[in-house]
């Protein structure tokens, strides 16, 4: 039988990220929104595409969560974007308001699917949508540190000219400027990077990489990235419903691994047909703990806002 993914919010990172998971054929797909049949009509031309583009995937726009019925994924965009000069974290509140009503009727007519949560401020709305749903923490993961890697190995591949598909990086944490790219496991061709490139221009091209959702924002300006971020959640898609068992960096729930306790934060995950399948504690230096324990308070300190 077809798999079924649910897209809720069908605005720049839910538009993309349905169109690639129907293209790719991976799944049918919904996509939801509450704007007043916006996302009929969305549906529709991604429908229209497929002779074209030759994909036979059915894809329905709608406004009710009917139609979502019995997804086997759900992925979360529902949420508004930042604006110049504004954090992730000051959306917590407004975001918060969208998240949890969302996660509680998408759990209503989907009780055994996995969610896929990308609103901001990540790793805060992907603890609500565990805390909401009272899923296995298995089922409910964020998407983050895959955009971050791929922000930071786009900037290596342009600084070396050598090809994307070469290098092989890692950036855990959470989703904010505190993340931490891990340069010690980031190699080309399985040549460390420190080869290559002096340390003072690895600190600056890890700078931009931490600042790199707010670097498209202030080109945009009335919203943020959705292109790469759309690609990164259709991998984690591919990995689940392709039973592929990838290794990827994403927020999971964590009971003290990494010493941390209670927190969704940004680890190496295996994601298959169960979701997060394990997590993967790497082993860190003295000064990449210290670095995570900063970010882990960063994440801490916007949680600790939210009331249950
Ligand atoms: P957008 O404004 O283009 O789309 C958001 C959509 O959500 C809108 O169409 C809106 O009508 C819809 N929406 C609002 N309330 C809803 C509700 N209760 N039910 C269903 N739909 C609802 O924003 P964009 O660019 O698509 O970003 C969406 C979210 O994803 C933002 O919070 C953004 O910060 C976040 N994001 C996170 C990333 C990550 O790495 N985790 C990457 C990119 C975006
Ligand atoms: C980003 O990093 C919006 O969080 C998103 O681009």
């Amino acid at each position: 039988m077809r798999k079924k993914v649910s897209v809720i919010g069908a605005g720049h990172v839910g538009e993309v990220t349905a169109f690639k998971i129907a293209e790719k054929e991976l799944s049918d797909v919904v996509l939801l929104d509450v704007i007043e049949d916006m996302p009929i009509g969305k549906g529709l031309d991604m429908l229209e595409g497929g002779p074209v583009g030759k994909y036979d995937s059915k894809i329905i726009g709608t406004n009710s969560y009917k139609d979502t019925a019995n997804s086997d994924i759900v992925v979360i965009t529902a949420g508004k974007p930042r604006t110049p000069g504004m954090s992730r974290d000051e959306l917590v509140e407004s975001n918060f308001n969208i998240v949890k009503p969302v996660t509680e009727s998408v759990i209503k007519h989907s009780p055994n699917a996995i969610l896929i949560v990308v609103s901001n401020p990540l790793d805060a709305m992907a603890y609500t949508a565990y805390k909401v749903s009272g899923f296995p923490k298995n089922r409910v993961v964020g998407m983050a540190g895959i955009l971050d890697t791929t922000r930071f190995c786009s900037f290596i591949a342009m600084e070396l000219n050598v090809s994307v598909e070469n290098i092989q990086a890692l950036v855990l944490g959470g989703h904010g400027d505190t993340m931490v790219p891990i340069v010690r496991y980031t190699t080309i061709s399985g040549i460390p990077l420190t080869h290559f490139l002096p340390q003072d221009r690895i600190d600056e091209i890890v700078d931009r990489t931490r600042k790199g959702g707010g670097e498209i924002v202030k080109y945009l300006k009335t919203g943020s990235a959705y292109y790469a971020p759309a690609l990164a959640v259709t991998e984690m898609v591919e990995s689940i419903i392709k039973d592929k068992k990838k290794i990827l960096p994403c927020a999971a729930y964590l009971e003290g691994e990494y010493d941390i306790n209670d927190l969704y934060f940004g680890v190496p995950v295996k994601l298959g047909t169960n979701g997060v399948e394990e997590i993967i504690e790497i082993e860190l230096t003295n000064e990449e703990k210290t670095a995570i324990k900063n970010s882990e308070q960063a994440v801490r300190s916007v949680i600790d806002i939210l009331k249950f």
